[in-house]
């Protein structure tokens, strides 16, 4: 996990160029709204390039990001605005002495903590982190669908104008964790010089149920007040591969 986002850190932006961060932050930001989150203090766990935290600023909340790989935080800090931070650390044991209003980790970070022990930690530190009723947003990978769906190899292609990028992904299902080990074959071609240059990374991922959650939340000090298929709104169901969770502070 440590080596993960290392080399796919210069592609990432590339590889989700078409990921809408403005929808999602409007609909981050309806969801706070929904559910009568007070204050403009918000810290993100897995901040990545920080595109959410940026949308975030423009509309007046302050972040601190927190990021545990120091190439994401790098390009993150060269669009930086006003009202951002990031912190290089591992959310499961990061430190902060500023309490927040609202907790976020968007895009699945939460799949990424594959043991029970990280999940508790996790979610034990954003709880000494927030504020009373504070509010704790996240999307991951959904069972059901995972169950339904089986993840298979897929090959994504994109390009610019310097590079084009070809990733392979090979999912490993593990169905007693709950993970599916994504491994990634990356190819880059240069355009300009022809040179070609291929890495690996692997993403082991896990997937929840909404029991889990529950449980997980009322052993951390949270309430579960809603689930929902991620910017859809829906309900989820076996095709609904990204679920949103909105826990309390309790
Ligand atoms: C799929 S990316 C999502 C990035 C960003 N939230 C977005 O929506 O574009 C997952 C991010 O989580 C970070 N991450 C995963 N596990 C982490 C951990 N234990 N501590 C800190 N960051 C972590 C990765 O380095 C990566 O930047």
């Amino acid at each position: 996990m440590g080596q993960n986002f290392k080399l796919y850190s210069q592609y990432y932006d590339l590889l989700y160029r078409d990921k809408d961060y403005v929808a999602e932050t409007a609909y981050l930001i309806g969801l706070l709204d929904k559910y009568h989150s007070k204050g403009n203090k918000i810290i993100e766990l897995g901040s990545g390039t920080g595109k959410h935290a940026n949308l975030l600023a423009e509309k007046g909340y302050q972040i601190l990001g927190i990021e545990q790989s120091s190439e994401m935080v790098e390009i993150a800090n060269q669009n930086k605005k006003e009202g951002v931070s990031f912190q290089i650390a591992d959310i499961t044991d990061f430190r902060s002495n500023i309490s927040f209003d609202i907790a976020i980790s968007l895009f699945h970070v939460i799949s990424y903590l594959t043991t029970n022990e990280n999940l508790i930690k996790t979610f034990k530190n954003v709880h000494q982190n927030l504020n009373r009723d504070g509010l704790f947003i996240f999307d991951v990978w959904h069972s059901a669908a995972v169950h339904f769906q089986i993840p298979e190899k897929r090959t994504k292609i994109l390009r610019n104008q310097n590079i084009e990028v070809t990733r392979n992904a090979n999912p490993v299902i593990y169905p007693e964790l709950n993970v599916v080990e994504v491994n990634y074959d990356i190819t880059v071609n240069d355009l300009k010089d022809g040179t070609i240059q291929s890495f690996k990374e692997q993403h082991p991922m896990r997937h929840f149920s909404r029991p889990e959650i529950e449980l997980l939340a009322y052993a951390t000090g949270f309430e579960l007040i809603h689930n929902e298929e991620f910017l859809s709104q829906n309900i989820p169901t076996v095709e609904t591969w990204g679920v949103c969770y909105i826990l309390k502070k309790l």
